[in-house]
């Protein structure tokens, strides 16, 4: 596992990383149920989440760090600047399900619903705090982003299946960004 080289160059555990890796390879079947507690009760400390941090930092939108692909899924580190975040978006054309836990700080989920083909419209928004964890169920269309003005905050994704095929829209209209071919 190439994770295990580059976290000891660091001189900063894993281990929490480790034993997630190995359990999602060998789970038969995902399930956000399963998931979500499993992800609560991982013991990352903070050394691991400050030998993390970007450098440079992003000054918007978000950091995304691909900590691990596995065959059925992936492991995403997010780390979000002060009034970071992401444009509204669908988890792509498999529809992957997922859960994330926020590491650091406070982070806000934004959920729309599709009006028509290419409009959504915001539903509910809700803020999480540290060690909170937010179900990415299928369907899910919404926007992620720091909730809190003085702590860059920190998220770990879980996907499966891999994510691919993203659509955006665009904050300030609601309309769907036309992806490029
Ligand atoms: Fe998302």
């Amino acid at each position: 596992m190439t994770i295990l080289a580059k976290e000891s160059e660091r001189g900063v555990q894993s281990v929490p990383i480790e034993q997630l890796i190995d359990r999602m390879e060998r789970w038969e079947n995902y399930s956000i149920a399963e998931l979500g507690p499993y992800l609560k009760s991982l013991e990352i400390d903070e050394a691991w989440i400050d030998a993390h941090m970007p450098d440079p930092m992003p000054t918007d939108a978000y950091h995304r760090n691909l900590i691990y692909q596995g065959r059925r899924f992936e492991v995403v580190l997010a780390t979000w600047p002060i009034g970071g975040g992401t444009l509204v978006h669908d988890h792509g054309s498999l529809s992957s399900l997922g859960s994330v836990r926020v590491l650091r700080g406070d982070i806000f989920n934004q959920v729309y619903r599709l009006v028509d083909r290419d409009t959504v419209k915001p539903v509910h928004r809700e803020v999480f705090h540290t060690n909170d964890i937010v179900p990415v169920d299928h369907g899910l269309i919404h926007a992620m982003g720091n909730a809190c003005q003085s702590v860059i905050a920190m998220s770990l994704h879980v996907y499966f299946p891999w994510i691919i095929d993203v659509s955006y829209w665009d904050p300030e209209t609601n309309k769907r960004i036309p992806t490029r071919l």
